[in-house]
């Protein structure tokens, strides 16, 4: 590891509790990043009238939080765009809402059934969604080697739906989704890149879906590549910390809010940001904010 390097490394920042108002994300989607919201707003400031552009939006914290003009939105589950299409038309939901595990089944048949029958891209596709999401077990999205939703119910005590996200549609107006593999974007070369991919772990099971290792090398060369600001967020992995730091990118290590593992530990998770294109005064201000 280089010197400079090493110096980046040791500037820990924390995050800040200031809440910036925004519209929730109405899905719940694992490693969602509202929490970075108020640090991505102040990097974003000089470069707002901007096209923001995210390849793996995930659960849209990001977008809803900074609320851009125009956006390119991606992610390669197609389930997921196709919910954001309907909300962006005005979605209400008017399907029967009930946690209950025997109409949760019914409904995951239902939405397996238009998977099966070439209908995933419909309406009623989406309010199942929007169900399951909120129904199943931990806002999971899961598929089998049949290409079958197959997550279990949920077992909350309570949850509140919501019925009604035509309110969204005003700051969706202008904003494009797409369900590819990030390389295929189409991307202009002015475009701010929010880059927010599945997380680096050191030891990633093998499935077809993974992202894996080279997928991580892949992105960060691609992203190195576009001539434009570019922020990406993941776990810092020493490797990731090194890759970006290799490439050029200013490295900036946060804490990221704790975590529960899967023995129940609670340990605070190290985020690392790289920043290419970026003001400099804009990333000496997140480093100093280390204190
Ligand atoms: C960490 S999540 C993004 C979280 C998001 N920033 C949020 O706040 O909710 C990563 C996303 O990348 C998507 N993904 C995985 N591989 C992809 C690929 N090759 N191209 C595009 N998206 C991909 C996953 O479906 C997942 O939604």
């Amino acid at each position: 590891m280089t010197q400079g390097l090493a110096t980046r490394l040791a500037n820990v920042i924390s995050t800040p509790t200031v809440e910036f108002a925004h519209l929730p994300p109405p899905l719940k989607w694992a490693g969602g990043k509202r929490w970075l919201v108020p640090i991505l707003h102040g990097i974003w400031q000089p470069y707002r009238e901007r096209r923001l552009v995210e390849p793996f939006v995930g659960g849209m914290a990001v977008a809803l939080g900074l609320q851009p003009q125009t956006a390119l939105l991606n992610d390669l589950n197609p389930h997921l765009i196709n919910f954001y299409t309907w909300l962006q038309q005005g979605l209400s939901i008017d399907i029967h809402l009930e946690n209950n595990p025997n109409y949760y089944y019914r409904c995951r048949k239902r939405f397996n059934q238009l998977i099966l029958t070439g209908q995933a891209n419909s309406e009623e596709a989406a309010k199942l969604f929007y169900f399951m999401n909120r129904t199943g077990y931990n806002g999971l999205c899961r598929f089998n080697s049949k290409n079958q939703f197959n997550v279990p119910f949920g077992r909350y005590k309570t949850i509140n739906y919501t019925n009604d996200f035509r309110h969204y549609t005003t700051v969706l107006q202008h904003w494009i989704f797409s369900a590819v593999d990030f390389v295929q974007l189409d991307l202009r070369p002015t475009d701010f890149i929010y880059a927010d991919p599945p997380y680096d772990v050191s030891f990633t099971q093998y499935s077809a879906h993974d992202f894996k290792w080279q997928d991580q090398v892949r992105l960060a060369e691609w992203l190195a590549s576009h001539p434009g600001p570019v922020v990406a967020s993941n776990q810092a992995t020493e490797r990731i910390v090194e890759l970006y730091g290799d490439l050029g990118f200013a490295v900036v290590l946060l804490n990221a809010p704790r975590r529960i593992s899967c023995t129940g530990d609670r340990k605070p998770a190290r985020e690392v940001l790289a920043l290419k294109g970026i003001e400099p005064q804009i990333v000496e201000k997140l480093i100093d904010s280390a204190g």
